[in-house]
């Protein structure tokens, strides 16, 4: 699951500084909130969560990381497809941005239970 998560982020690594150099090429920077949370929940969360899972296999091999690892990639493409359309004009997007948004944040809440309840202090 770790191991998962880290490859995983850096194709979003790429995606993300791929677009933030077309954003300052082109002068486009409405596409700014897309780069920041590619970067952030793709790039960052989804390394920082696999670094977690790989030190402690005792959080990774639970149902609840298998569930946060689905949730996670399962919304983020949904809240950022829809989010570059809505910020370039489509406002109807607005609702795969709700249903990507809640999936996201259902699949952190289910992540910090996990590491609060399964990670024991050695
Ligand atoms: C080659 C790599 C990158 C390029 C060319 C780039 C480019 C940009 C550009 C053009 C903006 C918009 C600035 C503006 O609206 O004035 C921006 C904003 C931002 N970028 Fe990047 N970026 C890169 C990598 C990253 C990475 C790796 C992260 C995070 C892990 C990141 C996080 C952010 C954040 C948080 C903002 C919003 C800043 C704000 O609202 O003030 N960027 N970036
Ligand atoms: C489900 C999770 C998340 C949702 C629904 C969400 C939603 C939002 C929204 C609605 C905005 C305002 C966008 C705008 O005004 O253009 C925003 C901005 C921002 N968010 Fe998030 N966010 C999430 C997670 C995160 C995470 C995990 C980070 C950092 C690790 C983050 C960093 C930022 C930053 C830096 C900005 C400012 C971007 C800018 O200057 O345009 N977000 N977020």
């Amino acid at each position: 699951m770790g191991v998962k998560f880290i490859k995983i982020s850096v194709v979003y690594f790429v995606i993300g500084v791929c677009l933030g150099m077309y954003m300052s090429m082109t002068e486009h920077f409405n596409l700014t909130p897309v780069h920041v949370h590619i970067n952030l929940l793709g790039w960052t969360a989804m390394t920082l969560a696999g670094l977690i899972y790989v030190a402690f296999p005792e959080a990774a091999e639970t149902k609840l990381a298998k569930v946060h690892f689905w949730l996670h990639n399962i919304s983020l493409p949904v809240m950022m497809v829809g989010l570059a359309f809505f910020v370039t004009g489509t406002k109807n997007a607005a609702s795969a941005i709700a249903v990507g948004g809640t999936l996201m944040v259902l699949g952190i809440v289910l992540f910090a239970y996990n590491v609060l309840v399964n990670i024991k202090g050695s």
